[in-house]
């Protein structure tokens, strides 16, 4: 076995030197949290029977909450059910592999829903997958390895995630058919991932009615294809009664859904919410609809506005157990984005939120970036004056949901330290409240447990990659100057004049789109309180100044620097960072195993390149615009 496995954040997957407290011996509720208990006691080296460990179920504490108490005389974890009891047991394990022994701790979950979405493909290719090939299908039909896909479901419930859908939302006409021909396969799965709390959501194409059922029209309205709708689901939940629902991506990115068959987004969740709804099912019905066929001429479409112009009317006419999925950003997950004005907007819809943990436009499991510094801003980003995003986690937006970013690389995510992301990303949707830097602890914590020299390096190293990849990407906000279609190293103008709506319109003079109301009015959609910061160029914070600003390129920023040494400097900064990132990793050599220590090594290369790449393009690129030179003399390519 490759030995890049035993490096799991789950401190259950690694095992080390024996602890120096005692051991245990579990009692009380027996069941799947008891016997993970014990492998977990086990696989940290908890050998000894000493201390008693009780479990108990306890329903007062709520559900999925857990409490755990007592400590080196006795332990208690209580559950408010039996996920709870599950989260109790890795809670106390987690915490007991960082080195804690006494314990007085009530736990329970902010949003009730944390998800990933896998977007697996049924030929075993994972779409903006960098960590190998499928964990679920092989060859074109669901395939995987039972025990990897066990320690899979084990990780994910250790974080917390308690649903996975597993097919891509870009539904095939073949992976359409897991709720029909392939039900028995869909079934296998939700078995494996049941014990561990997690549910399953199969992403369905919106016009299976007519690839399946054999009918002429998908039409939301047409009695017909509701009935086929309703029958269908009906024979899903017959095999799996727990399902927790069908996710929907329609009309986006040319594929059909209600609005090109004349109807509404309420008119389409509407109808795939009634069929689960007598089943206990919920629709996750994503946002992520704007023009992707926008001429680069047209000035007046703003791509950003399109999610919040399409849903926001319709608010108060989805079912109930409609959830819109909105993309925290209004653009598509770039390296930085204000979040998406639909997000608490709305009074009357269940809302999600929803992240990337793969790196699609932050490097790609090549480059570090730390996503967990990313999404605590994410959740800092105010609705109001007095409301954030973090404080309508639980509430208006009850689910958090993230693109997968694992495969069936030995390491799980191609880049080791990018579990870092897969593990912040279930620690925050539980506890929104939880910095970067603590998650980040934890992880590294349990990761490199047994390499402690190692750690705090590796702490500083992760939380500072987000900001460091930052500097060599796009400036201020801009977003989007990546290679088209992969979507990895740089093209300033790769985009620029394509169909997509993703243009930063840079002449010499200028660069940026005015989404202020002088501009394309884009600001309007935010709260009063939020407009009026995005709408002034004083006010603006600089770090997104170019995603509201069209800007000339002596324009001062508050340091004193202008626009284009602004530019010019960060991405000279990047690659220096990067080059700092290397030699803290060779001075870590000696304390680390070998090939964790190379595998990374490797990478950090990798992004040296791209780094490089990206200084050099961007720099000339600015260079031959304005035929200003570096102030500081430094090199730039003609
Ligand atoms: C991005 C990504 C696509 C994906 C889409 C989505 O555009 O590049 O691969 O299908 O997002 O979120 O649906």
């Amino acid at each position: 076995m490759n030995k890049n496995r035993e490096f799991g954040y789950q401190a259950w997957l690694q095992p080390g030197p024996k602890l120096d407290f005692p051991g245990f011996q579990p009692a009380g509720e027996k069941g799947f949290a008891y016997d993970e208990l014990v492998r977990g006691l086990h696989r940290i080296g908890c050998r000894d029977i000493d201390t008693m460990i009780n479990l108990a179920l306890c329903e007062d504490i709520g559900p999925q909450a857990y409490k755990i108490t007592g400590s080196i005389d006795g332990i208690t974890i209580r559950g408010g059910d039996e996920r709870g009891l599950l989260y109790g047991v890795y809670g106390f394990l987690s915490r007991l592999r960082r080195g804690q022994t006494s314990f007085d701790i009530f736990d329970k979950p902010a949003a009730s829903r944390r998800i990933l979405n896998h977007w697996d493909n049924i030929t075993g290719r994972i779409e903006r997958g960098y960590s190998g090939k499928s964990l679920f299908f092989k060859d074109g039909q669901i395939g995987y390895d039972l025990e990897r896909l066990k320690d899979y479901a084990r990780l994910l419930a250790s974080i917390g995630i308690n649903e996975i859908s597993f097919n891509n939302v870009n539904v095939c006409s073949e992976s359409a058919k897991l709720i029909t021909d392939y039900l028995p396969d869909t079934k296998r799965i939700a078995e494996i991932f049941r014990p561990f709390g997690i549910k399953i959501i199969v992403a369905i194409h919106f016009e299976s009615p007519v690839l399946m059922g054999g009918l002429s029209t998908a039409d939301p309205l047409d009695p017909d294809v509701a009935e086929w709708w309703a029958k269908t689901a009906a024979n899903v939940y017959k095999e799996i009664p727990d399902l927790a629902g069908f996710v929907v991506k329609a009309d986006s990115e040319f594929r059909a859904g209600p609005m090109s068959l004349g109807r509404t987004q309420a008119d389409g969740a509407n109808l795939i919410a009634r069929a689960v709804k007598p089943h206990g099912g919920m629709c996750y019905w994503r946002c992520f609809v704007y023009n992707c066929m926008q001429d680069w001429r047209d000035t007046e479409t703003d791509r950003p506005k399109a999610a919040y112009d399409y849903f926001y009317p319709l608010d108060g006419h989805f079912d109930d157990n409609v959830m819109l999925q909105i993309k925290h950003g209004p653009s598509d997950f770039q390296v930085r984005e204000p979040n998406s004005p639909l997000l608490g907007a709305m009074e009357k819809t269940p809302q999600m939120l929803e992240l990337q943990v793969t790196q699609e436009y932050t490097g790609q499991q090549k480059d570090l970036y730390a996503l967990a510094v990313q999404w605590e801003e994410i959740f800092d980003h105010p609705i109001t004056d007095i409301i954030a995003t973090r404080d309508l986690i639980g509430d208006k937006i009850d689910a958090v949901v993230a693109v997968a970013n694992a495969g069936d690389d030995s390491n799980w995510t191609g880049h080791l330290l990018a579990q870092a992301n897969t593990y912040a990303f279930g620690r925050m949707a539980w506890d929104p409240s939880l910095t970067a830097l603590q998650v980040i602890e934890e992880w590294a914590e349990l990761t490199f447990a047994n390499y402690p020299k190692a750690i705090r390096p590796i702490i500083e190293m992760v939380l500072e990659s987000r900001g460091v990849y930052e500097k060599y990407n796009a400036p201020l906000g801009i977003g989007w100057m990546v290679n088209i279609s992969h979507h990895y190293g740089p093209s300033v103008d790769g985009y620029e004049y394509m169909k997509w709506g993703t243009y930063h319109r840079a002449d010499t003079k200028a660069i940026g789109v005015d989404r202020t109301t002088a501009g394309t009015g884009y600001t309007a959609q935010y709260h009063p309180y939020v407009q009026a910061m995005y709408e002034n160029k004083e006010t603006c914070p600089e770090e997104i100044l170019l995603y509201f600003h069209r800007l000339p390129y002596d324009y001062k920023l508050r340091s004193g620097q202008t626009l284009l040494q602004y530019i010019y400097d960060t991405h000279f900064e990047g690659v220096e960072d990067v080059e700092g990132f290397i030699a803290t990793w060779e001075s870590l050599k000696e304390d680390l195993p070998e090939e964790a220590y190379t595998s990374v090594k490797e990478r950090l290369q990798m992004q040296l390149a791209n780094a490089k790449e990206w200084r050099d393009v961007v720099n000339s690129y600015f260079y031959r615009k304005t035929g200003i030179a570096d102030a500081k003399g430094r090199k730039i390519y003609e």
